[in-house]
């Protein structure tokens, strides 16, 4: 058994004359949390499509737990669980209503004890009886992510599963991701615009306009971004007229406020040294660039 959970070489997807995603190779190691990451329409949600066999790549080729994705999408499907980008579940049924349905769906054998497994692991008795239009949006994250691990995948995806989750579900969230990982092996992938979860993947992909970017470790990132990030200080005055003087003339420069404190960041060294040579009132300290500005960092000009 290869110990890769997804391994894709060379996939594009073409939409009349849109490439959007363009020759993606992309490997995962069974048991990794591995973070899928990329702005809006970059083509995240079109390759995990394709990877689990539900759309058809214009080129390019692929196994999925060890199944062709071109012509395994059965096998696939049996062994994966994928929340959508859109929880998938009956709003008119009951939150064990919705259980029952999907046990149902993957004939899956010992269904009571099945269900009452995963509604006690999500910790969802308190709700088992409540339609699941009325639960808060924490509880249908929850209820989404107990139907998609009810068959006991392997190979989990997960696309934006927090989006709109509060602070402390979104935490619950991640705390149960890193359970399941170590105590059942389950390998994720998850999509998220979240920087702070981005962190708490074991590797990651970066993926713009449908081209691959970076996959790698998590640690790897900074370093191989070449983003250096400085922290200014001065008056207020000064700082304002810098950050209007980058945005006037240094489009690849990131500039803001973080906790009360001006960043400035940027891959090109030179022009963050053309900043700092012409404004000798301000002071700045290098410190570790965030992932917000390792990401803006990596996208081509
Ligand atoms: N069936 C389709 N027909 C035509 N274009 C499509 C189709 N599906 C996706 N696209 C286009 O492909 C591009 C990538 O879309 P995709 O949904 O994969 O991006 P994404 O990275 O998941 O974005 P988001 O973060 O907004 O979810 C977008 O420009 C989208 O409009
Ligand atoms: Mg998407």
């Amino acid at each position: 058994m290869s110990n890769l959970a997804i391994d894709i070489q060379n996939i594009t997807k073409t939409f009349g004359t849109k490439t959007v995603v363009n020759n993606v190779s992309l490997q995962v190691p069974r048991g990794t949390i591995f973070g899928f990451l990329g702005s809006n329409g970059s083509g995240k949600t079109t390759t995990i499509r394709i990877i689990c066999g539900l759309l058809t790549p214009s080129s390019g080729t692929g196994t999925c737990l060890g199944h062709d994705i071109l012509t395994e999408s059965a096998s696939i499907k049996q062994k994966i669980g994928y929340m959508s980008q859109r929880f998938s579940f009956y709003t008119g049924l009951t939150v064990y209503e919705n259980l029952r349905f999907v046990a149902d769906v993957y004939q899956i054998k010992n269904k009571n004890s099945e269900i009452e497994r995963i509604i006690e692991d999500l910790n969802l008795q308190p709700y088992r009886n409540i339609k699941a239009a009325g639960l808060s949006g924490g509880w249908k994250q929850s209820l989404a992510l107990a139907c998609c691990l009810l068959h006991r995948p392997e190979l989990l995806f997960l696309d934006e599963p927090t989006a709109g989750v509060d602070p402390k579900a979104r935490k619950d969230f991640w705390d149960y991701l890193h359970k399941i990982s170590v105590r059942d092996g389950t390998t994720i992938l998850v999509t998220t615009h979240y920087m702070d979860e981005a962190e708490k993947c074991s590797a990651l992909a970066y993926i713009n306009i449908g081209n691959l970017l970076y996959s790698g470790s998590t640690s790897e990132i900074i370093g191989f971004s070449k983003v250096a990030s400085y922290l200014v200080t001065g008056s207020h005055d000064a700082l304002q007229k810098l950050i209007e003087e980058i945005a006037l003339n240094y489009p690849r420069v990131l500039a803001g406020f973080v906790n009360n404190n001006l960043r400035v960041s940027a891959c090109n060294l030179v022009q963050l040294q053309q900043i700092m040579a012409a404004t000798p009132e301000l002071s700045y300290s290098a410190t570790t660039p965030s992932f917000e500005e390792v990401f803006i960092g990596l996208m081509p000009e």
